[in-house]
């Protein structure tokens, strides 16, 4: 079949078997006779380069539990297949504070911790509190408490130590009642509020004020294909970033360490003269240049080589590598 529609990139390979798995005793039965597997959720986080040889399994195990309540949090799991942004919009439904911060963001709560998803001031590790995960060899579910994923920028265990060993079955949170914690430290959310003369927001409002910024910089998959950043914002020397100051004084920055500066790889790209950039039928989002777009029948491999002609780029202006953050199936 082909997974045109199973991945947000909208890229035409064929998978030459597919199964969607709807619970967890299905994908262990299946586990236990196939061996050679690409497993596919949301599809949002990778670029296919290739037809699929193995067997590809869709995790499509739904359903959401109120685990406990208390007059403080509300603690929910949640299965792997459900989509991430009609999770966050539930939440704000029932007034669950901790995610409406990450409103709009494509793809499924079972890779949600893969890469610590992070928008607008908040990071998806603040709100788990364990992931339970199926161990491919044994069949075994196994549950990592949130101190176990190693969770960082975009990174988690996940994507190193464990990676390829586990199919995440569920994830489950601590949310906020009543009394929440709003995170409205970013600039756009703050403008986009303030528009709109909210002074006391909702957690409706901030999601629905996420989703207006999101709406007006970022192509929505199902017109444009594209995985949202496909690059990494890089860490820098300090030193390395005043030489760049020097030459480039207005360029943004987010101090990390004492000794490392982050600079957005979009106002890198597009310093470069990408931004906005179109080459047939794929190129460089017109309006976040972080952001690489299919606008109708490109194939990976071309999108691909758009992304390392970039590094390149990057490389010989700036002398910073860029890191691809979706992963490249090839
Ligand atoms: N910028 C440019 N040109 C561009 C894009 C950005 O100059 O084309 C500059 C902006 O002016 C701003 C700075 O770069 O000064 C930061 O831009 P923005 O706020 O749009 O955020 P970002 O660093 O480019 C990150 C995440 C996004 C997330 C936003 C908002 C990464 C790799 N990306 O982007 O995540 O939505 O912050 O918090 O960290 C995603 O992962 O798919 C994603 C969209």
């Amino acid at each position: 079949i082909s997974l045109k529609n199973y991945n947000t990139f909208g890229i035409d390979v064929t998978a030459k078997r597919f199964i969607s798995v709807d619970s967890v005793y299905q994908l262990q039965q299946l586990l236990k006779t196939e061996k050679d597997i690409f497993l596919i959720s949301g599809g949002s986080n990778m670029l296919l380069t290739k037809d699929i040889e193995k067997l590809v399994i869709h995790i499509d195990i739904n359903g959401i539990s109120i685990d406990n309540e208390d007059d403080n949090n509300a603690y929910i799991t949640v299965n792997a297949g459900e989509n991430w942004h009609e999770f966050v919009l539930w939440c704000v439904g029932q007034n669950y504070g901790g995610i409406e911060n990450l409103s709009l963001i494509p793809g499924n709560v079972g890779t949600c911790p893969i890469q610590n998803i992070g928008a607008y001031g908040v990071e998806v590790k603040d709100t788990i509190t364990k992931v339970e995960a199926l161990e491919i060899e044994t069949q075994k579910l196994v549950s990592f408490a949130n101190d176990e994923c190693n969770f960082g920028y975009r990174n988690s265990i996940f994507k190193n130590e464990v990676k390829g060993k586990y199919i995440i079955t569920s994830v489950s949170f601590k949310l906020t009642k009543n009394e929440h914690q709003l995170n409205t430290s970013y600039g756009a959310i703050e403008t986009e509020l303030a528009s709109k003369k909210i002074e006391k927001p909702s957690l409706k409002n901030i999601s629905d004020a996420v989703i207006a910024i999101r709406k007006s910089k970022l192509p929505d998959p199902k017109e444009i294909g594209n995985s949202g950043s496909f690059f990494k914002n890089p860490v820098i020397d300090k030193s390395a970033f005043l030489e760049l100051q020097k030459k480039y004084p207005k360029i943004p920055s987010y101090t990390i360490s004492e000794n490392e500066i982050k600079v957005p790889a979009g106002w890198l790209i597009e310093k470069a003269g990408f931004k906005g950039k179109r080459f047939g039928n794929f190129g460089v989002h017109e309006k976040q240049a972080l952001v690489l777009v299919n606008y109708g029948n490109a194939s990976g491999k071309e999108i691909y080589q758009l992304a390392k002609k970039i590094q390149q780029t990057i490389l010989e202006q700036f002398k910073i590598s860029l890191e691809i953050e979706v992963n490249i199936i090839k």
